[in-house]
Formats: C-alpha cells, sequence, structure tokens
C-alpha cells in the first residue's frame, strides 16, 4: 500500500504510529485505502510544534486524523489546534476528526475551535483507554505485580481504542459522521483496584496494588527521572480527570457504529494471550 501518494485526495493519520493511529492506518490497510502517515518520523513528517512541517503534510490531503501530542490539556494546546485548523483550511482539508479526552475543559477548549473552523468535522471525545494497561505508563508496573498509584475507589469506563478505531475510520471514509460528537466509554464503570483483578484473572498472575498519597507519586516520579511536564501532566490527569467527573457511561460507540462497547474482560482476556503482561522484556513502554 502506498501511504504517501499524492496524486489524489487522501486522509492524513496524525500519529500514526500511536495507539490509536496505528489502529485506524490499519484498518485503512485492511480496506485497501491509501492515506498519509502523519508522525515526526514519516517519509513526510508531521511535527505539532513545528509549523514548518504543516504545509506539506496537509498537501493533497482532504481529511485529517487529529491526534495531540502529548495532550490536548498541556499548556498551548489550544493556540497550535487553532494555527493549524487554519493552516489545513487553506491547503484545501475539508474534515477534521479530533480526538478529544472526555471530562477535559482544556480539551473541549480545542473541539470548540474545531467545530467554529467552518471545516465539516467530527469529535471523539474518549474516556481512559484500556490500553494504557498494556501498552502505556502502566505496563511496567504490572508486568513488575506491583502497582502504586494515587487513586482510589474512583470508577472510570475505560475504552477499548479497538472501538474508537473503528469510529475514526469509519468517521474518515462515511460521510454520515460529520457534526458528530461521539462520547465514547466502556461498557462497565471500573475501579484501578477492578481493573487488576480483570488482569489478574485474565493473565493467572497477582498484582499487589497499593494506593500512595499524590506527593509520593509525584516524589517517586521525580526520582525516577521523569520529566518535570509529564509529571505535571500525570498529576492534573489523576487529580482532576479521574476525580469521579467521568462515572458514567454514554451511548457513543452504540451511536457511531451500531454495536456496543467491546468489554474490558474481553480486552483482558484478549490482551493476556498476546504475553504482554507475562514477560518482563517486555515492559519497558515508558509513556
Ligand atoms: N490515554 C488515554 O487514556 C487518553 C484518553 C483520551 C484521550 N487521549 C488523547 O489521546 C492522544 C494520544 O493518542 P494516542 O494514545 O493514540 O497516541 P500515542 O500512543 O501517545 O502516540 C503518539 C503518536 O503521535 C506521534 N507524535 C508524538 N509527538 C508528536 C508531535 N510533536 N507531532 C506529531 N506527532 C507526534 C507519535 O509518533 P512520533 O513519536 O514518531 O512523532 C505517535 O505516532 C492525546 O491527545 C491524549 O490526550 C488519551
Amino acid at each position: 500500500m502506498i501511504k504517501n501518494q499524492i496524486d489524489k485526495k487522501l486522509p492524513l493519520i496524525i500519529g500514526s504510529s500511536g495507539k490509536t493511529g496505528m489502529r485506524v492506518a490499519e484498518r485503512f490497510d485492511s480496506n485497501g485505502k491509501n492515506y498519509r502517515a502523519g508522525t515526526r518520523h514519516s517519509e513526510i513528517p508531521f511535527d505539532w510544534y513545528d509549523t514548518n512541517t504543516w504545509q506539506k503534510a496537509l498537501h493533497g490531503i482532504n481529511s485529517v486524523y487529529m491526534v495531540f501530542s502529548p495532550d490536548l490539556a498541556v499548556p498551548g494546546a489550544p493556540a497550535i489546534i487553532k494555527t493549524f485548523v487554519n493552516v489545513a483550511k487553506i491547503c484545501g482539508v475539508k474534515h477534521l476528526v479530533l480526538l478529544s479526552g472526555r471530562g477535559e475543559v482544556e480539551a473541549q477548549d480545542c473541539e470548540k475551535i474545531v467545530m467554529d473552523s467552518a471545516l465539516d468535522w467530527t469529535i471523539v471525545r474518549s474516556s481512559w483507554f484500556a490500553q494504557n494497561f498494556s501498552e502505556s505508563f502502566f505496563l511496567d508496573d504490572i508486568v513488575r505485580g506491583q502497582v502504586f498509584l494515587p487513586i482510589g475507589e474512583i470508577k472510570e469506563p475505560f475504552v477499548d481504542i479497538e472501538d474508537l478505531a473503528d469510529i475514526v475510520f469509519a468517521a474518515l471514509t462515511d460521510k454520515k459522521h460529520k457534526g458528530q460528537i461521539y462520547e465514547v466509554t466502556g461498557s462497565k464503570l471500573l475501579t484501578f483496584r477492578e481493573v487488576f483483578t480483570e488482569i489478574e484473572t485474565a493473565t493467572g498472575r497477582r498484582i499487589d496494588y497499593q494506593q500512595i498519597s499524590m506527593d509520593d507519586y509525584v516524589k517517586f516520579m521525580s526520582e525516577a527521572s521523569v520529566p518535570q511536564d509529564y509529571i505535571a501532566l500525570i498529576k492534573y490527569l489523576f487529580t482532576e480527570v479521574l476525580d469521579g467527573r467521568n462515572a458514567s457511561l454514554t451511548d457513543g460507540i452504540q451511536r457511531a457504529l451500531g454495536r456496543g462497547p467491546r468489554s474490558f474482560h474481553e480486552y483482558a482476556k484478549a490482551t493476556a494471550e498476546t504475553g504482554v503482561w507475562d514477560n518482563p522484556a517486555q515492559a519497558n513502554v515508558s509513556a
């Protein structure tokens, strides 16, 4: 599959090597459809923090899957999104599909910029990803069998990003999704303790989960040389977004796809079968 041809209009998949973008790109591949990859390391590079890369990456593009890194909640994100939307418009883009975060005021500011752009838009407003436990910051600790987190009995409707990628693919290929806000959650509210119990059941391995204070967690990350801006983001997500505000289910997946979400149980079972939670050698994903 030629991913970067510019002889006809293509979708640009920003973050095409990341958790959601990779899955969206896989759906284009398996359906025999072309797209352009948009990361700092793709053939035509795209960098949110380098406007010089934007016009070339947007040349010949009619729709964009917008995955902002590291997070729409970081300072300066709305200004970047605003500039990007204007450049996209000048470059002839017609449709923007924004990945947004549920319960994040800053992300909702970015949604508004996209919705006010006069371009077609689709918003996918997501709860926490189930795949954070297998492809992101929780993986190392799960493999070690010991998790310390500053989170109590708050419930979150973790969403399987296979469902999210199905929605983004549908939005980029079927005009009926234009003008829709899809707020997506999984099928069940779970505490972190319940999540680790699900993973224990799926893997047959014990996970010792302990709640610690935010101060101790920040100290622990600082001692592990985690960058300060990343610590600030984690602190924000764990205190503001995980305060119970998202402890409710939505029908976003049903509305977009005409079927319900994949359950956390199914995700845990399928993920355990890959062996990713068993092998310490694979436990090196940091963020
Ligand atoms: N994790 C969650 O639970 C959750 C929930 C709701 C919303 N979100 C949102 O999801 C987004 C992250 O999506 P994801 O998890 O699919 O991605 P990801 O796994 O974090 O991967 C990031 C992708 O973006 C690329 N990238 C990184 N920095 C970039 C930059 N400066 N310019 C252009 N591309 C860059 C990376 O490739 P290169 O490194 O090669 O550039 C990679 O393809 C964030 O906006 C976050 O707010 C996350």
